[in-house]
């Protein structure tokens, strides 16, 4: 009998108690590895969002309630995605632009109540845009690439100049980030960071966001295939975060997540950089729904999804469950 076999080796030794699983374990969760998406509205209180189950849009006051909370439990930071009212969407997006909109004041209003919290923006025309697509469409109703970025740089430089940690693009187009950095440096803006949503698909895990922040009825059915990825391309990418390295991002977002735990690890695995993964509204959806039936466990089936993000190698997990998830974490393990 050689060593490594049964029975000189039997793996569940490890198992046998919690004080053993807990010392050999690889990959751990903390509060401290979330980021928390919320949706804000101009109006004061708060708004139920129908296909997302415990998730409100928040008014600017309950975007401060928020923020405390965040920095109560131990959340490094917020992701702020504005539900845009419709009288202030537009083909060209504008609003998007608009020094004293609802994402540079709430930016400003966070930074002034709670300091040491992140805020990370989303840099995407979609809540601007009356077509609810991420850019500018030409008359073939095309997004069109080159436009588009430079209004998602001087979006992004409103942003950064309000306040803003880290500014986020998450719509595809190519040679966002290298324009980005360069008006943030011509600015002088040299520590924002740029967390890019390198690897984006074309998913169907969008549903709920795109109701809760408007752009579903917008789109009125189109879709994004011609510039997010397809979602049965891997290799591709690892091209796409190669190129936002080269372009000046500091992270790359790999999205969405549970689906996509091998981009994740070899994104990972070949760049060794900050690597983030977003649990999308999805997901969130899934697991509410079958908690709801009675299907699953909540916590258990939460904690260990998020839990896989880490053991693939994200660093850092976006996640609607973030408020709830640091309770259960401190509550204390299953
Ligand atoms: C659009 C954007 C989307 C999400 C974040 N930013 C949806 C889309 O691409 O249509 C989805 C996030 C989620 O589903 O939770 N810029």
């Amino acid at each position: 009998m050689s060593a490594g076999t049964y029975p000189h080796t039997r793996l569940r030794r490890w198992r046998a108690s919690a004080a053993r699983r807990a010392l050999v374990r690889e990959a751990h969760l903390a509060p401290q590895d979330l980021l928390w998406p919320v949706f804000i509205q101009p109006e004061e209180g708060r708004s139920p969002v129908a296909t997302l189950p415990g998730v409100e849009r928040l008014g600017p006051q309950a975007l401060l309630e928020a923020a405390a909370e965040a920095v109560e439990l131990g959340i490094p930071g917020l992701v702020l995605f504005p539900v845009i009212p419709a009288a202030d969407k537009s083909e060209d997006a504008a609003e998007a632009l608009n020094d004293d909109g609802l994402v540079p004041r709430s930016i400003r209003a966070l930074k002034a109540a709670q300091p040491e919290l992140l805020v990370v923006t989303d840099v995407a025309l979609d809540p601007y845009t009356s077509h609810g697509q991420d850019g500018l469409l030409d008359d073939a109703g095309y997004v069109r690439n080159d436009a588009t970025v430079n209004m998602l740089a001087r979006q992004a430089l409103v942003h950064a100049r309000a306040g803003a940690d880290i500014v986020a693009p998450s719509d595809m187009m190519d040679g966002r980030v290298g324009q980005i950095r360069s008006v943030l440096e011509r600015d002088r803006l040299h520590n924002v960071l740029i967390l890019s949503y390198a690897a984006k698909y074309a998913s169907g895990f969008y549903g709920p966001f795109r109701d809760a922040v408007g752009s579903a009825a917008n789109l009125a059915g189109a879709d994004k295939y011609s510039y997010q990825m397809d979602p049965a391309n891997g290799a591709e990418a690892l091209r796409e975060v190669e190129q936002d390295l080269a372009e000046g991002a500091d992270a790359v977002m790999v999205k969405p997540g549970l689906p996509y735990l091998d981009i994740v690890q070899r994104v990972k695995a070949q760049f060794g950089v900050p690597t983030f993964v977003y649990q999308v509204s999805g997901e969130y959806g899934m697991l509410k729904a079958a908690a709801a039936a009675g299907m699953l466990d909540e916590r258990a089936a939460v904690l260990e999804a998020l839990t896989s993000m880490k053991r693939a190698g994200a660093d850092a997990i976006l996640s609607y469950y973030a408020p709830q998830v640091a309770r259960w974490l401190r509550e204390g393990a299953a």
